[in-house]
């Protein structure tokens, strides 16, 4: 295939918006277009105000500003793109199952499939499709099955190009990536369509970090990086219980631990559990995928990851409850935090969504606050639940944008993001104005334990033994 001079990728979401607009950024030889069935959110991407984007990331409004409307596009004109595309990425969404076989486990494919067939509908010349898209070891097939019988002798090369970005760092994560990888078929044709891909990422990624391997070591590899990372949130905090017990200090404990190299300092931090769109969907996915080729160890090894993390929600939900003397019934509870971590309004299964459904159905009142999330979303990942119905979760929990306001007449506070803001509070000003004895359950260890005490607080850091001293 000739030089690549024009890309579509479908799906405008939390990883086709930034990684399209990276690529344009490094490429300005390269048309970018990025198309989406939602309209109002390829409206958002084409707002004005460039703030005003769908996908809250540092420093992404400026990678959007500089190449949108020179080489990078936003359209819902899903099938003109398909066809100018020489190149197209499926960056759609991949939930988990809710319905048929593999319910709650499986990758639900449908939107991928969609793609196939109207990419399969549409090109009258050769291209090449990227999943980028985090599928199940063995989609591509799939996908080429579909593709190669059009019967329109069109020829298509499939690859797999898993993204590695973490929400919240995305920017920084696609301009130094610790590695790019490319899967594609040990052919002629599939080792000319992988060098095309590699020369796009050569315009600004060392080539020492450009990893090609097979397309199914590639698709796995995806599966298995989120699996490890999971993994090593659930261990330490499956030891946060002990330490609780102990007078083990869990921060201590992953210090110490961490500075053993072959360990390493990174993801050590103890929480009131993993959340985001992906750690859970592709554990699941990899249970699943072991099941069904008959591994049921293999199987139950990676599903204790999520069995831990769901502990450890409810677990803080239940600690909140014991020490406010063993209820809720009607009490102000007011939450720091609704996103799933720090810089970012991504909310997919973020943890206080759990934690805030376990408190209402003991009754609890909710003050949410958080700097990026809004009123609408707050409510429509509780409706998502199903637990009560709209108007339930309306008179359970309010929404409020002055953490000063969240938190008047409170009884306690529930840290559920490690948003940075939260450090630099008029803490004093807070305390003033709770309930007495004012208690705080710092569910990311963020905040800082001695101080509060001093002014009055009663403190609970996750993995720390102490609520008073
Ligand atoms: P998302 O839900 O934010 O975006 C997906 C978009 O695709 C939606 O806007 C949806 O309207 C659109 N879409 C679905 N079917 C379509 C079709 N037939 N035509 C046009 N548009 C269509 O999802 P997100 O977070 O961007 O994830 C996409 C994929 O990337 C998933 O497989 C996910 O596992 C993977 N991934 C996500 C990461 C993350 O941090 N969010 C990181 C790495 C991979």
């Amino acid at each position: 295939m000739e030089n690549i001079t024009k890309i579509c990728c479908i799906g405008a979401g939390y990883v086709g918006g930034p990684t399209m607009a990276m690529i344009a950024k490094k490429c300005p030889h390269i048309q970018v277009t990025v198309v989406d069935l939602n309209e109002a959110r390829i409206k958002a991407w084409n707002d004005e105000d460039v703030n005003n984007i769908p996908v809250y990331e540092p420093g992404l409004s400026d990678v959007v500003a500089e190449a949108r409307g020179r080489n990078l596009f936003f359209s819902t004109e899903v099938d003109k793109a398909i066809d100018e595309a020489q190149m197209i990425f499926i960056s759609v969404n991949t939930p988990t199952k809710t319905y048929g076989a593999g319910k709650g486990q499986a990758a639900d494919l449908k939107w991928i499939e969609l793609c196939a067939r109207q990419i399969a509908n549409i090109s009258k010349d050769n291209k090449i499709i990227v999943e980028k898209s985090t599928l199940p070891v063995r989609t591509a097939s799939a996908i080429k099955d579909i593709l190669t019988h059009t019967g329109n002798g069109v020829q298509f090369q499939i690859l797999s190009n898993p993204e590695f970005l973490a929400e919240g760092t995305a920017v920084e994560d696609l301009d130094a990536p610790d590695r790019v990888l490319i899967g594609g078929d040990n052919t002629p044709e599939g080792k000319v369509a992988v060098q095309a891909l590699v020369d796009i990422y050569a315009n600004w990624v060392p080539k020492e970090r450009i990893l090609t391997t097979n397309v199914w070591s590639s698709e796995l590899s995806k599966l298995t990086a989120n699996a490890f990372l999971a993994q090593r949130v659930s261990s330490i905090n499956s030891l946060t219980e002990i330490c609780e017990q102990t007078e083990a200090d869990i921060n201590e404990v992953a210090k110490a631990i961490g500075t053993d190299s072959r360990i390493g300092p990174k993801f050590l931090k103890a929480s009131v559990g993993f959340g985001g769109s992906c750690f859970q969907k592709d554990i699941l996915n990899l249970v699943y995928i072991a099941r069904s080729y008959g591994l049921q160890e293999v199987a139950d090894y990676w599903e204790q990851v999520i069995i831990m993390n769901d502990h450890q929600k409810r677990r803080f939900a239940n600690q909140i409850i014991k020490n406010l003397y063993n209820t809720v019934n009607g009490k102000k509870i007011a939450f720091f935090g609704w996103a799933f971590k720090k810089d970012t309004n991504d909310t997919r299964e973020s943890a206080a969504i759990y934690v805030a459904d376990h408190l209402l159905n003991e009754q609890a009142h909710i003050s949410v606050y958080d700097p990026k999330v809004p009123e609408n979303q707050v409510y429509a990942d509780l409706d998502y639940l199903n637990t009560r119905e709209a108007e339930e979760n309306k008179a359970g929990v309010q929404v409020i944008t002055d953490p000063y306001e969240a938190c008047k007449g409170s009884h306690a506070i529930a840290v559920l993001t490690e948003w940075d803001e939260f450090k630099g509070y008029d803490w004093q000003r807070i305390y003033d104005n709770m309930l007495k004895p004012a208690k705080i359950f710092d569910g990311r260890n963020l905040l800082d334990a001695d101080k509060l005490r001093a002014i009055g607080f009663q403190v609970r850091s996750i993995g720390t033994n102490v609520l008073d001293k």
